[in-house]
């Protein structure tokens, strides 16, 4: 295995991507924020599988912070970052600097019209338009074939696929299932800053999926009951307070009131500072 090459400008990644591609080779891109676990190395796999050259990026990516959430402690291990995404067979990981993305004078941002206007959108209102401005940039910088993004973080994926179709982009966007801990709590940077009760608590999350397709499965299908139900469950817990529950359209995110057919349920939690998150598809 040959070692993975660290790029640092977005300069010479566009050089490196034109070469291969002009080689015939073909890339896949994960984009990442760092701090590695088995979530993001199950993209790595899967798109390990999709193309000759992989590319990791590794970018806290500034616009996509709001005023007060937890840009400045995000956690960083960028060492070991580089040996996991090379035991995972990446090529290069691309870890350009803040200045480099985003040099002064940075005024041109990528934002969707409705789909922001949903779940982790209506509590982070800058979110999507930071998210869809840096993968947009990674898009045109690194020239993927594919990029593969987790369905744990369900309306960035569906933002991501808008994006691709309205801007055209030639990129196969490819969505990867969420990883989880043993007890079935999904796998996130934030885990980190959980006390021991909180970790206890965070199970809420996995525990209210499993309980709405349960009531799906005996035939509920007033989503207003399975919300009702949810937050009682949830409350029962000292650390968890509800930030939204909703039962959506996969594709448009709109809420459902009566289920016909897979809705996709989503929640996010605060649990002590951190503000958890997940999701599952709920098949009547
Ligand atoms: P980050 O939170 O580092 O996540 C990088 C990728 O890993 C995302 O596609 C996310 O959905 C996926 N991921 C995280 N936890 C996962 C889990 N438990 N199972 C499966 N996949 C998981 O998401 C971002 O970074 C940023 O918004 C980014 C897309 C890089 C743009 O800045």
């Amino acid at each position: 295995m040959t070692a993975v090459k660290i790029i640092r400008s977005a300069n010479q990644m566009q050089e490196e991507a034109n070469r291969l591609r002009s080689g015939g080779k073909t890339l896949a891109l994960v984009p990442t924020m760092g701090y590695l676990h088995e979530g993001h190395l199950s993209l790595m796999r899967l798109a390990r599988q999709r193309a000759d050259i992989l590319v990791v990026s590794i970018f806290v990516n500034p616009t996509q912070f709001g005023p007060g959430e937890d840009l400045a402690s995000y956690p960083k291990s960028f060492e070991r970052d580089v040996q996991l995404a090379g035991n995972e067979g990446a090529d290069f990981i691309f870890a350009p600097s803040e200045k480099d993305l985003y040099p002064d004078g940075f005024q041109t941002y990528v934002t969707l019209q409705e789909l922001p206007g949903y779940l982790c959108g209506r509590s982070r209102p800058v979110h999507f338009r930071g998210v869809a401005t840096v993968v947009t940039k990674l898009f045109n910088i690194v020239k993927p074939h594919t990029a593969v993004f987790g369905q744990k973080d369900y309306q960035q994926l569906v933002i991501i696929r808008r994006l691709a179709r309205d801007l055209n982009f030639d990129i196969d966007i490819v969505g990867s299932p969420t990883v989880r801990e043993p007890d079935g709590l999904a796998k996130s940077s934030r885990n980190l800053y959980l006390t021991p009760v909180q970790r206890r608590d965070a199970l809420c999350l996995y525990q209210s999926l499993q309980n709405a397709q349960a009531m799906v499965t005996e035939g509920v299908t007033d989503t207003a009951r399975i919300v009702d139900r949810t937050k009682l469950l949830i409350q029962s817990c000292p650390e968890a307070t509800v930030d939204y529950i909703s039962l959506c359209d996969p594709e448009t995110l709109k809420n459902v009131d009566t289920i016909k057919g897979p809705v996709i349920m989503a929640l996010a939690v605060k649990i002590g500072k951190s503000r958890l998150i997940d999701n599952a598809i709920l098949n009547p």
